[in-house]
């Protein structure tokens, strides 16, 4: 199975480090980039590391995707609570997905309890700060592993 791996980052995470560090703290997404990059290389895998504030983009990523790559990371931020078309999106790819939430969801408004990614998502990761993302990719890396034997 494919090594490559999409890291997909939904509105707003752009401005991760300026926007309520009490809630995100302060590491910015190029923090979180360098981050996957080195665990990605001590994984052995490649990494497509994306953020959109559009649904359709995302979307689109999704459809690269498809074709290509051996699972998805994907934080959908606020699109995770009313995307029905990343769900579909994310419904056509066959490899592991696993949605990550850099925050704890549940211990906040009940709002964001539901998410339309989860009905799709082979593991969900939230409250672990932006470590998430980094446990993510060892899980993704683990299901290739496996897959390959
Ligand atoms: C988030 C949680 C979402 O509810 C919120 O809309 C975000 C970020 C998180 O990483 O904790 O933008 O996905």
């Amino acid at each position: 199975m494919s090594r490559l791996v999409y890291v997909l980052n939904g509105p707003n995470l752009n401005l991760l480090g300026k926007r309520q560090p009490h809630i995100y703290g302060h590491e910015t997404l190029a923090d979180v980039e360098r981050d996957c990059r080195a665990v990605a290389a001590e994984l052995r895998l490649e990494l497509r590391f994306h953020q959109s504030n559009r649904e359709y983009e995302i979307i689109d990523w999704i459809h690269a995707a498809r074709e290509t790559a051996g699972g998805i990371v994907i934080n959908p931020a606020a699109f995770t609570h009313y995307s029905v078309a990343i769900l579909d999106a994310l419904n056509t790819f066959d490899a592991p997905v696993i949605e990550i939430h850099i925050s704890q969801v549940h211990k906040r408004e009940e709002f964001r309890h539901h998410s339309f990614v989860s009905a799709r998502a082979d593991g969900v990761i939230a409250g672990f700060g932006t470590q998430g993302y980094l446990l993510a990719l060892r899980r993704i890396a683990w299901l290739i592993d496996e897959k390959a034997g």
